[in-house]
C-alpha cells in the first residue's frame, strides 16, 4: 500500500466522485472535513474496519500527512482527497450516504472582511444536507467561542437540521489541534446535529465560487502545527 492508494485524486471539482470504484457502496460513510494531519480519522478508520472514512482537506501537506498515517496503520478503509470543502460536498460526494460528517476546529476567520471565508453558511449547510443520510449528524468543535455561537444560529435557523448530543470525545481521539487547544488549556466548545428529511441529490450550480486556493503560502494562526 502506497500514498497514492489512500489519496483520491480529482481532475473535475464538479464530476461526482466515483466511489464505487473506491469501496462497497453499502458499507457506512464517515467524512471530515479539514481533516489536517489525519489523527481522528485514521484512528476511527482503525477501530472501525468495516466502514469507509474520507477526509476533505485542501493542504497538500496535511494530505499526504494523512495519507501517510494510513499506509503505516495498512488501513485500506481510509481515503483523503484534496480539495475545498464546499466543491466536495456540493458536487463530489454521494448523496444521502453519510452516517457521521465532522467538523473539528474549522478556521473560524475572526476578523469581519474575512468573515466570508467562513465554512458554515447556507451554501455550505445545503451542501451538508445532501451527503448526510437522513438522521445522519454533524459533529462540531471549536476552541472560537464566537464562531461556536454563529454555526449555532446557522443550523438553528435550518429546519432541515434537529440538535442533538455530541459524541464523547476522550483525550485518546483528539485531533492535533484538539490535542494542542486543550494543552494549552483552553476551552473547547462542541455540538452536533441531525439531518431531518432528504434534500435533492444534486443542488443546482454554486452561485458563489468558493475560493479553491489551498492557503499555503499565508500567515496562519495554526503555523505551529504546519510540517
Ligand atoms: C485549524 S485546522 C484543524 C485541523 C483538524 N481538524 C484538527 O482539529 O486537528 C483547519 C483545517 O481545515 C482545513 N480547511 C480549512 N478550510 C477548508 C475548506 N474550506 N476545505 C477543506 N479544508 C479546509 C485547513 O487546511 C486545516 O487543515
Amino acid at each position: 500500500m502506497t500514498i497514492d492508494d489512500v489519496i483520491i485524486r480529482v481532475d473535475d471539482p464538479v464530476k461526482p466522485l466515483d466511489c464505487a470504484a473506491l469501496y462497497d457502496p453499502a458499507r457506512t460513510l464517515e467524512v471530515e472535513v479539514g481533516c489536517g494531519k489525519g489523527r481522528f480519522l485514521n484512528l476511527r478508520a482503525a477501530q472501525f474496519p468495516q466502514r469507509e472514512f474520507l477526509g476533505v482537506e485542501r493542504m497538500k501537506s496535511r494530505v499526504e500527512s494523512f495519507a501517510r498515517k494510513a499506509v503505516r496503520g495498512n488501513l485500506a478503509n481510509a481515503h483523503v482527497c484534496r480539495i475545498e470543502a464546499l466543491y466536495a460536498f456540493h458536487y463530489l460526494l454521494p448523496a444521502h450516504h453519510a452516517e457521521k460528517v465532522y467538523v473539528f476546529f474549522p478556521d473560524p476567520w475572526p476578523k469581519r472582511k474575512h468573515h466570508s471565508h467562513r465554512l458554515f453558511g447556507e451554501a455550505f449547510l445545503s451542501a451538508l444536507h445532501r451527503v448526510l443520510r437522513e438522521g445522519g449528524k454533524l459533529e462540531f468543535a471549536t476552541d472560537h467561542e464566537e464562531y461556536f455561537h454563529v454555526v449555532e444560529e446557522c443550523f438553528a435557523n435550518d429546519a432541515r437540521y434537529r440538535r442533538t448530543e455530541p459524541m464523547p470525545r476522550p483525550p485518546e481521539v483528539w485531533t492535533e489541534f484538539e490535542t494542542l487547544f486543550r494543552g494549552k488549556g483552553m476551552e473547547v466548545f462542541s455540538a452536533a446535529w441531525e439531518a431531518i428529511g432528504q434534500s435533492p441529490d444534486t443542488l443546482p450550480p454554486l452561485q458563489v465560487m468558493p475560493d479553491d486556493e489551498p492557503r499555503e503560502g499565508i500567515e496562519r494562526r495554526d503555523k505551529a502545527m504546519e510540517d
